[in-house]
């Protein structure tokens, strides 16, 4: 893989931005649930830097747990229809105010085939809490409660999203730049 700085257009939201809106969120989250129960849920792998960060500046008492899931007949960066679950949770949601952390809502899929399995479960409420939106990319209509920024149509790494699994430890979000890019084969 090549160093960040080889693929990078240029630095969309940089590290003090996002620190800054994720502090703002997670203020916002502590006001809406004063009645505790609630449970974050990461989707992993992008959510990760995300959750932790939102986790810390919220104040009301909660619980985290995990889950995976993964995208039915698709490239890497692109998804399709209906997610599959890969890593489900350890927690019994019923009866709990449950917050889906996701970095980033592109076509919408992945998050709306999440929300349809989870309802089934009979949580007490059920948001959604994205750090991104590409509103152009939307296929599939979903709620997003809790947005730290909408972005324009373009390819997107660092603070948790992936360029083909790497550079999620980045501290800002960049644009790549797909004339430098080299994919592995
Ligand atoms: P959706 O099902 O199309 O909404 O896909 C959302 C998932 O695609 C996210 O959780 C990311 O893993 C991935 N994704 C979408 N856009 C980007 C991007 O610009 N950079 C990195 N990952 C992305
Ligand atoms: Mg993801």
């Amino acid at each position: 893989m090549q160093n960040y700085k080889d693929v990078l257009a240029e630095i969309l939201i940089d590290s003090e931005t996002l620190q800054a809106r994720v502090k703002e969120l997670g203020a916002q989250i502590s006001q809406d649930y004063p009645e505790g129960d609630l449970l974050l849920i990461c989707i992993l792998r992008g959510g990760v830097p995300f959750m932790v960060d939102l986790s810390r500046s919220i104040t009301a008492p909660h619980m985290m747990d995990f889950m995976a899931v993964s995208s039915y007949g698709v490239g890497a960066r692109e998804s399709t229809g209906s997610a599959r679950v890969t890593l489900d949770l350890q927690t019994d949601i019923r009866g709990k105010n449950v917050l889906l952390v996701e970095d980033i809502i592109d076509s919408g899929h992945t998050i709306a085939s999440v929300l349809n399995m989870l309802k089934t479960r009979n949580p007490k409420s059920l948001k959604v809490c994205a750090l991104l939106d590409k509103p152009e990319r939307r296929e599939a209509e979903v709620p997003i409660h809790y947005l730290g920024f909408s972005i324009p149509n373009k390819f997107v790494f660092g603070y948790g999203l992936d360029l083909d699994e790497y550079h999620r430890n980045l501290t800002f979000v960049g644009v790549v730049d797909l004339d430098k890019y080299k994919p592995s084969a």
